[in-house]
Order: structure tokens, then C-alpha cells, then sequence
């Protein structure tokens, strides 16, 4: 399995632990990006994405790398501390540059053969907001399957983590270890996704607006029985 983990933070704490451990349980062929050291850029708001195309952005040759790893892996793996209650700002800067991939917008097809798993790490609180913001985005991408795996670890590093939260830790990655495998090589795609897919298909019948996305959708086969998690 190829499995791609796009670390929030460029240190390695607990955060980066839960993460590894997950993905050394699932096994394969893990790929590792750290932010913001492998990427750093914050969207311009200049809607060359929406308007030319992802690979316009002026901040492409950095994002390239990443894009490639995420389209081919067949696990994502996005991991962040809790930082006041949300993803860290780097985290959220790289998810902004994907916009396009969105349901509404220019969905990828590879999408619906991967599975995801979000991880947040907090002292107490806050796991489950910073866990949607980046369930949201691999949500509305159009992954088959996105799990989400929170601890408020007590800790501000890995060697202070009290036993019984580490065996939880354990615990838990190696259970959902066990069920990406039993899970791997199917196609779908997530509820929400599928929604906002048939409610968008519905605007362009009715509305038959012109633009990129419309000429993506129509290219693809959408507006008639072709499905990007049928493709
Ligand atoms: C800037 C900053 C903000 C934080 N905000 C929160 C928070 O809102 N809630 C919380 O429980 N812990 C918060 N923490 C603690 C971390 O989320 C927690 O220690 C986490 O496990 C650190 O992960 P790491 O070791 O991967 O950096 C914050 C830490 C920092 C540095």
C-alpha cells in the first residue's frame, strides 16, 4: 500500500509519533512531508487555480511534489497538533491550495480509490475541531473513506505522555491498522461528497453554466451517467 503522511509541523512529537505508528502498522511504502518545511507558501487568493487550472497557481513547482504523492498513494494520512482548537495555519495553507479539488469544483477521480485517516494530538481539548478542518477538505475531495483518530495526550512531547494514553495510542492505530487492510482496493466515495456531487450536477442541467468546471464536469461524462467514482 502507498501511503503518503502530511505531517502539520516540521518537528517530531507526538503528533508525528500517532502518525507513524499508523502507518507502520499498515505497512507498505510510506512517503513523509512536513509543514512547513516541505511547503510554506499561504494561497494568494488569486484564482488562478479556479480560473486556469491547479497547475497555474504561482506556487506550483513547490506543490507539485505533493499533489503527485497524494494523487498516487492509496492511504493519506494528514496529521496535525492542536494548535487554539484548530489544524496548524501550515496545515490549512496547503489544504487552501487545493480548492479545486473540491466536489463543487474539479474533483480528482483517484479520490474514490483511497482511503484517509485525519490524526489530532491536543494537551486536552480541541481534537475534534481540528480534525474537521482537515476531514473537511478529504471529505469534500471525494476519498471513499476518511477516519478520524483523536488523544488529548496530556503532553506537550512524546517521553511525557502518561502509559495509559501511550497503550490507548497503541490500541487504537493498531485496530484501525487492521481495518485499512481488510479495506484496501475498493471504490466509492463518501456520502457527503456524493451529495454535494448530485446537487452540483443539478445546478449545471439547470443552470448550463459556461466556465472550467462546467467544461470539466462535461468533459468527464458527469452531466450524463459517468460518475467520478465509477471511472
Ligand atoms: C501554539 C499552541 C497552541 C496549542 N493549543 C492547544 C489547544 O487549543 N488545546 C489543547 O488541548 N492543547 C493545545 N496545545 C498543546 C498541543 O496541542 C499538544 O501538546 C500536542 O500534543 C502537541 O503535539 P506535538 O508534540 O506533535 O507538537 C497547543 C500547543 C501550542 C504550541
Amino acid at each position: 500500500m502507498k501511503i503518503v503522511v502530511i505531517h502539520g509541523q516540521s518537528h517530531e512529537g507526538s503528533t508525528c509519533m500517532v502518525a507513524r505508528m499508523l502507518a507502520q502498522q499498515v505497512g507498505g511504502e510510506i512517503e513523509e512531508f512536513f509543514l512547513p518545511r516541505d511547503f510554506d507558501k499561504p494561497c494568494l487568493g488569486c484564482y488562478t487555480c479556479f480560473e486556469k487550472g491547479l497547475s497555474r497557481c504561482p506556487h506550483y513547482a513547490a506543490l507539485a511534489p505533493l499533489e503527485k504523492a497524494m494523487l498516487e498513494a492509496d492511504l493519506l494520512i494528514l496529521a496535525s497538533p492542536v494548535y487554539v482548537y484548530h489544524a496548524t495555519g501550515q496545515m490549512m495553507s496547503l489544504l487552501d491550495h487545493f480548492g479545486t479539488w473540491w466536489m463543487i469544483h474539479r474533483p480528482r477521480p483517484e479520490m474514490s480509490r483511497k482511503q484517509a485517516v485525519v490524526i489530532a494530538t491536543a494537551a486536552g481539548g480541541g481534537m475534534k475541531s481540528t480534525m474537521k478542518d482537515m476531514a473537511d477538505s478529504l471529505e469534500m475531495w471525494g476519498v471513499r473513506k476518511v477516519y478520524r483518530l483523536g488523544f488529548g495526550v496530556q503532553a506537550a512531547k512524546p517521553d511525557d505522555i502518561p502509559e495509559r494514553i501511550r497503550a490507548s495510542i497503541e490500541k487504537k492505530t493498531a485496530r484501525l491498522a487492521k481495518r485499512i487492510k481488510e479495506d484496501a482496493g475498493r471504490q466509492g466515495c463518501n456520502a457527503r461528497a456524493k451529495k454535494w456531487f448530485a446537487l452540483m450536477r443539478l445546478a449545471h442541467r439547470l443552470a448550463s453554466p459556461m466556465g472550467p468546471d462546467y467544461e470539466y464536469w462535461k468533459a468527464q461524462g458527469w452531466h450524463e451517467k459517468n460518475r467520478p467514482w465509477r471511472t
